[in-house]
């Protein structure tokens, strides 16, 4: 299986980043000389992913003018001799991006839905903002690895250790430990922010997925039960008793770069 979409969704408030995002969208957060969300482009691009659509929210068309080509200064980049500069634009000239407007936040899953149409091939990245790997491979790459090994039209999902404190943050996983080996984790349940009495285990969902379109269409059955908030985690929920779902614990350090804090943390790493 060849992995050729992705779906973006950056349409959040980005509430914990105001009064930033005010007016620029904390995935224009500058990494070194480039935008955050272009390490998640990036992420796509390495394991050669060339179908990307984001879905972002009015006053968030930053985000995909950022991939658009400049021709002009592309010319002007050519005349000085700044090759180097040059090759870094053109790298995402062979890439085909889209982009659909969530018209309100009304959840992850929501987000996910908007893309619906556009979805052509059988299988789809999932790729939210805010998470990123620092280390030798992306946490992408590590997903796309994992995923060789698993029966077709599996769902796979990314898991870390997360604090028993901090569970109540996380979606969470109940893990099948006879299923399971090593880092590739047989989930059995997913239980969204439960309290630490509550928690199955203490493997949270962290926001890369590798998702069947199955698991989409179940996404557009739940719209119709007029919840407020759609989750991806619902439906992955509903295909749990028929459908395989895996979890795989990725390597190297993950960066949450939603908040102030976790930010300043990746400049610190990866700047
Ligand atoms: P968050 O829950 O972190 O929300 O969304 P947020 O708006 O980005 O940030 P805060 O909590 O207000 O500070 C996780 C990811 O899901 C996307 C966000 O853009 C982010 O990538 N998302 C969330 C949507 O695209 N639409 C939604 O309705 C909700």
């Amino acid at each position: 299986m060849k992995l050729q979409q992705a779906i973006l969704p950056v349409a959040g408030l980005g509430t914990r980043f105001l009064p930033w995002t005010k007016n620029i969208p904390k995935e224009m957060l500058p990494i070194g000389n480039q935008p955050l969300i272009a390490l998640l482009v990036d992420e796509c691009l390495q394991v050669g992913i060339t179908d990307i659509c984001f879905v972002i929210s009015h006053g968030k068309e930053s985000i995909p003018k950022y991939f658009s080509a400049d021709p002009a200064l592309e010319a002007k980049l050519e005349q000085k001799g700044k090759l180097n500069l040059l090759e870094q634009l053109r790298r995402y000239n062979d890439v085909h991006f889209h982009t659909v407007y969530q018209e309100e936040p009304l959840g992850d899953g929501h987000a996910v839905l908007q893309a619906r149409e556009w979805i052509k091939s059988d299988v789809v990245a999932i790729l939210f903002g805010d998470d990123l790997y620092a280390g030798e491979k992306s946490g992408l790459e590590q997903l796309c690895h994992a995923y060789a090994g698993l029966p077709s039209g599996a769902n796979l999902l990314c898991l870390e250790e997360v604090p028993l404190q901090r569970v109540s943050s996380y979606g969470i996983a109940a893990i099948d430990e006879i299923a399971s080996k090593d880092r590739m984790k047989k989930i059995i349940g997913l239980v969204e922010k439960p309290s630490p009495d509550e928690a199955p285990s203490n493997f949270g969902v962290v926001g890369k997925y590798i998702i069947p379109r199955q698991t989409i269409n179940a996404l557009a059955e739940i719209d119709g039960d007029h919840q407020k908030e759609i989750r991806l985690i619902d439906a992955l929920i509903k295909e749990l008793p028929h459908a395989f779902v895996y979890g795989y614990v990725c390597e190297g350090k993950r960066l949450d770069t939603g908040t102030p804090e976790g930010y300043r943390k990746a400049i610190h790493i990866l700047g």
